[in-house]
């Protein structure tokens, strides 16, 4: 029910990961309920292969390129999912890249600690060890750039100004080692997400995108965490002036109600794929459900209710209360950095306030934490040493005084619980050296 979920003994949560990354209208929204019955009744499936599609899909297409205005785009393509809209960001490169006679230029960068989905490429791309390993990925032809995380990264003394230029010489480098003629596109998501959200430092899209452009290579957005107000802004790009090529959608698209992700694609890009395909006699790409009627029409209305309740000013006027309130934590001692933007909120637990002590994982000092908001009644989700928060926009402003309190009363428990900790290691180590002695 709205910003709440409540488990099988009704005992009630407050879902600050907004069910993971996408519920933004929360759970009880009659409106995209209404409008998958109302779509259900007239057509509940057509496909969209061979010049056929159905009038949602058409909809919400002509909806979605009047949207997205950070670069003019031409041309969508509907998936079931976001990782299922990058591992088609990948067909597209290639295929445009034949297509211009360029049949080697074909690699992918992307970043450490990205995330942009779990199928085969998707994963591949993705910075996240855990993605690779015992998958026999990345794939020969993904390379990863730096991680742009200013706090962990950074050199003494760097501002993050510096730092943005150091990243972005770094790209290049990568680059002409490779040889520019075999990198085809870069992917990054505005703020990463599951990697722990990092929003990027000063300067640094400005400093990536120039380099990426200097070498012809297309630029990917994933907007799939940031895309549709999650930042206070209609999508990521608009907020850090990102010009993209090819974009990847998903989650608030529909607010979740209804699997459906999509690839935005610009005039330049879907100009040359479609007088290929017209020379072949047929783009062959496609899945059943590409466009699914029930989806596209439960995507119109989560657009619709946006725009209806200004929902971007509500993230841009109340996120600066979830922000200073979840930072005025972070002189806790367990705390490293509290870092975010709009309605994405990270805790890195460090010992100290210190980037070079980390807890040691057997304390379980994440999971401490989450048992302990889910005895309070919120629900919240920690990747490594990251802690990360992702409202439901519709979160009311007393719903995020409460996000705060279960939150500061979460971490006074594990501040005990690591202190405690600290104490029976101080005893080991005293009783073995009394041994020692001995
Ligand atoms: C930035 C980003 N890209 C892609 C994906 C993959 O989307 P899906 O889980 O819908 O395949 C995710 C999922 O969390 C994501 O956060």
């Amino acid at each position: 029910m709205g910003s709440y979920v409540y488990d099988t003994n009704g005992k009630k949560y407050l879902d600050s990961l907004a069910g993971l990354w996408c519920t933004s209208l929360g759970g009880s929204e009659p409106r995209l309920v209404d409008a998958a019955a109302k779509q259900l009744s007239i057509l509940p499936f057509y496909h969209s292969f061979w010049n056929r599609t159905t009038k949602p899909s058409l909809d919400l297409a002509a909806e979605l390129l009047e949207m997205f205005t950070a670069t003019k785009m031409a041309k969508v393509f509907f998936t079931n999912s976001g990782s299922e809209a990058n591992d088609t960001q990948v067909k597209l490169v290639w295929y445009y890249n034949n297509a211009l006679g360029r049949p080697s230029k074909k690699k992918f960068i992307a970043r450490q600690r990205s995330y942009h989905g779990c199928t085969l490429v998707a994963a591949s791309r993705s910075g996240l060890p855990a993605l690779h390993q015992n998958f026999d990925l990345p794939s020969s032809f993904v390379l990863h750039t730096d991680c742009p995380h200013y706090w962990r990264y950074h050199l003494p003394g760097e501002t993050e100004e510096d730092f943005s230029t150091r990243l972005a010489n770094n790209l290049e480098e990568l680059i002409l080692k490779e040889g520019p003629e075999t990198v085809a596109a870069f992917i990054a998501e505005p703020v990463m997400g599951a990697g722990g959200i990092i929003p990027p430092p000063a300067t640094y899209f400005e400093k990536i995108q120039a380099v990426v452009k200097k070498h012809d290579i297309l630029f990917i957005a994933d907007e799939v965490i940031c895309g549709f107000g999650r930042l206070g802004t209609m999508f990521g790009c608009d907020k850090y002036n990102i010009k993209p090529d090819l974009v990847s959608i998903a989650k608030g698209l529909s607010s979740a109600y209804m699997p459906i992700g999509a690839v935005l694609a610009s005039r330049e890009v879907s100009d040359v794929i479609y007088s290929q395909s017209n020379k072949l006699g047929t783009f062959s790409h496609g899945f059943t459900y590409s466009g699914h009627p029930v989806s596209c029409a439960v995507a119109l209305e989560t657009l619709k209710i946006y725009k209806e309740r200004n929902i971007i000013d509500i993230v841009k006027s109340l996120s600066p209360k979830l922000q200073d309130g979840i930072k005025a934590f972070s002189n806790s001692p367990i705390i490293g950095e509290i870092r975010g933007t709009g309605f994405l909120v990270a805790t890195e637990f460090a010992d100290n306030n210190s980037l070079n002590d980390p807890f040691p994982p057997e304390w379980g000092v994440g999971a401490y934490f989450v048992a302990q908001c889910e005895k309070l009644g919120m629900l919240v989700r920690v990747t490594g040493e990251n802690l990360v928060m992702c409202p439901p926009l519709i979160i009311t402003p007393d719903e995020i005084d409460e996000l705060i309190s279960k939150y500061g009363k979460a971490l006074k428990a594990t501040e005990e619980r690591v202190k405690e900790l600290k104490d029976q290691k101080k005893k080991l180590l005293i009783s073995f050296s009394e041994k020692r002695m001995r």
